[in-house]
């Protein structure tokens, strides 16, 4: 008796009614796209918008319409019968409100309680799409900067994938360039035993990145074998080739460590996977007429643009720009990319911009059309005094340290509330333990995502872990209770969804199951506008309508139990899936 699984939103259900009214209503005019939005207003939960901009067209040539209001209500008069809509008002000049369906709303809840929130997904035209995200630098300590690119990145991955969008998630670690020449020959230098399997014989590969970095300022004849040591290590000599491997395995286990806490999956296919393309993709540019020669570079003019975008360096090497060129071309042309999104701090946009504007004079990035591509770029992450997040010594905050202080902290509040509450004995330390992390990462991670991600934000542990206000810890515990209230309740749910049903009786069980209505469309905007805070934005507003459908009503031992309980499991069912888009690991246990 449930509604098969809905396809896509409700915005999209409601415009594909409104589409039958419009051909209906104008059968000459073949294709009037639908302009269906939320409403703001009491008189309609959406509205359409058509009858304005059809009338400015029919003004004066119909006479059957007399003014913007009859279309509207020519418009409301062909909708089909469906058991989506309960009532529909036409205001002044032809906006077209539509109230839901009261028993359609807590049918749709239902529905996806029995057959999974999948039911709701939104649709995008776009099969696959690459995300570039995390991408930090080898041999180099993984930055706040990178931290915000792998907790964007992972949210919106996951968004695309819910919408069942195949997502490419790729680590574009930055593993090629003249750097590693410095590194080898220091290392077949001091380490001369390097090979042995043994022991890590580099130790901490920041330090021996800075006293390379020092021999390779003072040292010129040290300069000139790190420089041939480039050309040994890009012509596969095996020796290069394996010290490369060497120094790329170590950062690549540091970098597993801050994925592995962050629950984050992501495959590597660093700058040097592109290298071998190089050549071809600049010759099929070159082919184009695109490239010219500017001071001794290699270079693509672009529009607008004061400096043009260098593909070749006058010593000939290849660059930043021609990789991403090349990964581009993989991307779309190997891989078959619909959609490549970009996830970056916002100092790399000129970089972007550039880019893209070289593979759209390529032909490569169709106007308006799909494969598409989009640089995430994101703001700063700051310290208390205003500047950039460093450590108190100034230095570079290294990632697993700041993660695990949130962790720490966590647990210690955690066991604090428990001692004092007298609760501590029902807790195991796995639980403890468990808890603090899911908490701990869960509140980086929504501090984090909660931000327009243009702004830059300052990073405070006590901000937040506090439990109070919009924070991780709040929702967490939100969700906790509900699940509580759920529990204690001692009803099985799994029977209750088969047999139950919902009714939204109360003015506040309609707002609570309307907001639940609405998550396709916040996530669909997500992915759209490639904005995660929209999603972060949804799920406190839904933690707070909860609390006002809690507050007004009764649920244990109530008449309405039954029907109250599906709202409050819909509620903490929709409030997991947000965070599981958001990356975060719920808690049960409060
Ligand atoms: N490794 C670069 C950095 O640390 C980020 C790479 C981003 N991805 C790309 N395809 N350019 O700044």
């Amino acid at each position: 008796s449930h509604l098969s699984p809905p396809l896509g939103t409700v915005k999209h259900q409601i415009s594909k009614l409104v589409k039958i009214s419009l051909a209906k209503c104008f059968p000459g005019d073949a294709c009037i796209e639908p302009l269906v939005a939320i409403c703001t207003n009491k008189f309609g939960d959406y509205q359409c918008n058509n009858a304005m901009g059809i009338w400015s067209k029919i003004k004066g040539k119909s006479t059957e319409f007399k003014n913007p209001n009859s279309v509207g209500q020519a418009i409301v008069r062909n909708l089909p019968q469906s058991e989506i809509i309960g009532s529909t008002s036409v205001a002044g000049p032809g906006f077209v409100n539509i109230l839901l369906s009261d028993e359609w709303v807590a049918k749709s809840i239902l529905n996806m309680l029995c057959n999974g929130i999948g039911t709701w997904a939104p649709v995008f035209d776009v099969k696959t799409a690459v995300v570039d995200f995390s991408s930090p630098n080898i041999a180099k300590e993984m930055h706040v900067g990178n931290l915000r690119s792998t907790i964007i990145g992972d949210s919106i991955a996951k968004m695309l994938e819910y919408s069942n969008v195949k997502v490419l998630r790729r680590n574009h670690v930055g593993d090629w360039g003249t750097q590693f020449g410095m590194l080898i020959r220091y290392l077949f230098e001091e380490i001369p035993d390097w090979e042995d399997a043994n022991k890590n014989a580099i130790g901490d590969l920041q330090e021996f990145y800075k006293s390379s970095k020092r021999k390779f300022d003072a040292d010129e004849a040290f300069k000139k074998r790190a420089q041939e040591a480039v050309v040994k290590l890009q012509k596969g000599e095996e020796q290069y080739r394996a010290a490369w491997e060497k120094i790329c395995e170590i950062s690549r286990n540091d970098f597993s460590q801050v994925y592995k806490r962050l629950k984050v999956e992501i495959i590597e296919k660093g700058e040097s996977f592109y290298n071998p393309y190089i050549e071809g993709v600049l010759k099929k540019l070159d082919d184009l007429g695109l490239i010219k020669e500017s001071e001794g570079a290699r270079v693509i003019f672009i529009e607008g643009q004061t400096i043009p975008l260098i593909v070749v360096k006058s010593d000939g090497g290849f660059n930043y720009a021609s990789t991403d060129l090349s990964a581009l071309w993989y991307r779309i042309n190997e891989e078959k990319a619909e959609w490549i999104i970009y996830v970056t701090d916002v100092g790399q946009s000129q970089h972007f911009d550039m880019f893209f504007s070289a593979a759209r004079l390529a032909g490569w990035l169709p106007n308006n059309s799909i494969p598409k591509t989009n640089h995430v770029g994101f703001g700063l992450v700051l310290g208390d005094d205003g500047k950039r997040f460093r450590t108190r010594s100034s230095e570079v905050v290294r990632l697993v340290d700041l993660l695990d202080e949130a962790v720490s902290r966590c647990k210690q509040e955690l066991t604090q509330r428990l001692e004092n509450n007298g609760k501590i004995s029902e807790w195991t330390d796995a639980e403890i333990a468990e808890t603090a992390e899911a908490v701990g990462y869960g509140a980086v991670k929504y501090a984090d995502l909660k931000n327009n991600r243009l702004t830059n934000y300052t990073f405070s542990y006590d901000q937040m872990l506090n439990d109070k206000g919009n924070t991780a810890v709040y929702l967490l515990y939100a969700h906790a209770r509900i699940c509580s209230i759920i529990r204690k309740s001692g009803k099985d749910m799994e029977e209750l969804k088969k047999v139950g049903s919902i009714v939204l009786s109360h003015a506040d069980e309609r707002v609570l199951g309307l907001h639940l209505m609405h998550f396709a469309e916040i996530v669909e905007e997500a992915c759209t506008n490639l904005l995660p805070n929209v999603l972060c934005e949804y799920l406190y507003n839904l933690s707070e309508t909860f609390t006002k459908f809690y507050t007004s009503c009764q649920v244990v031992g109530s008449p309405e139990e039954s029907s109250r309980l599906l709202l409050c499991e819909a509620a903490a069912v929709v409030m997991r899936k947000c965070f599981y888009l958001l990356g975060i690991t719920p808690v049960f246990k409060i």
